[in-house]
């Protein structure tokens, strides 16, 4: 089984191959998801909300983001795994970015970080891609920005600012970049215009690539329903009734 590596995403762009991606933060299901036969694997700072509990993800800390990487490197035998730079952790200065990205890639075994932002992170997408640190980018919703967004959930429809955005970020070395809850026509111009794959949320099937939150996607938070979410599965009923059963049977 030959591991997947950041080549094989852009070789994948170029041959029109779709990609796929879920977002995992502990062992068993990061093996699962890889034996299903996912592209990727994102160890992302989502963390904070499904698995902490929190509204935001931003108390989420490098040394959480470590701690679930590694794990999650260990449960992957072919999936790319890329880890989430948490809020703070790449905005202060180059030098931080450059040595908190490098503890993630030396201490969690994964093969890449991701990180907000496009115009305004491209000087550090360029600093860390020169350290030979790949870098995925994610503009469009971006879910550390909560407090100058005001709320989250909403279509980000400036045009001139994504497609500069988009651009920035392939210009400075990402080699691929997400795209997250973006009109489904800008998604597609910039999958086109771009030459690195685009990985998408909420932003239609125009992307080379799809990302979930997995614990959405197998139904395991019940009060988030964006209209861009498939349910594959009821996990949360299963794991009810289940429990219920034991519990009776005790
Ligand atoms: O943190 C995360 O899980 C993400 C996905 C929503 C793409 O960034």
């Amino acid at each position: 089984m030959k591991p997947v590596t950041v080549p094989h995403f852009i070789e994948a762009k170029r041959k029109g191959r779709k990609l796929s991606m879920v977002t995992a933060y502990d062992y068993q299901w990061a093996g699962l998801f890889d034996e299903a036969g996912v592209d990727g694997v994102l160890v992302g700072d989502t963390l904070g909300m499904v698995v902490q509990g929190r509204s935001t993800t931003l108390p989420v800390t490098l040394e959480q983001m470590i701690y679930h990487g590694e794990i999650v490197s260990r449960a992957v035998q072919r999936a790319l795994v890329v880890v989430d730079m948490p809020f703070l952790t790449y905005q202060v200065s180059i030098e931080q970015a450059i040595s908190n990205a490098g503890r993630i890639l030396k201490e969690t075994t994964a093969s890449a970080v991701k990180l907000e932002g496009g115009v305004n992170q491209a000087h550090t997408i360029k600093a860390l891609t020169n350290a030979d640190i790949p870098v995925m980018a994610h503009v469009g919703l971006k879910p550390q920005s909560i407090h100058k967004l005001g709320s989250l959930g909403r279509i980000q429809r400036d045009k001139t600012q994504l497609l500069e955005d988009a651009h920035a970020a392939e210009e400075a070395g990402a080699f691929a970049i997400v795209l997250e809850m973006i009109p489904r026509s800008i998604a597609e111009q910039i999958t086109q215009e771009l030459t690195i794959p685009t990985i998408g949320i909420g932003a239609g099937a125009a992307c080379d690539g799809q990302v979930l939150v997995s614990n959405d996607m197998l139904g395991l938070t019940p009060s988030f329903n964006p209209k861009f979410l498939k349910k594959y599965a009821d996990l949360r009923k299963i794991g009810i009734e289940a429990t219920r059963a034991y519990v009776e049977e005790v």
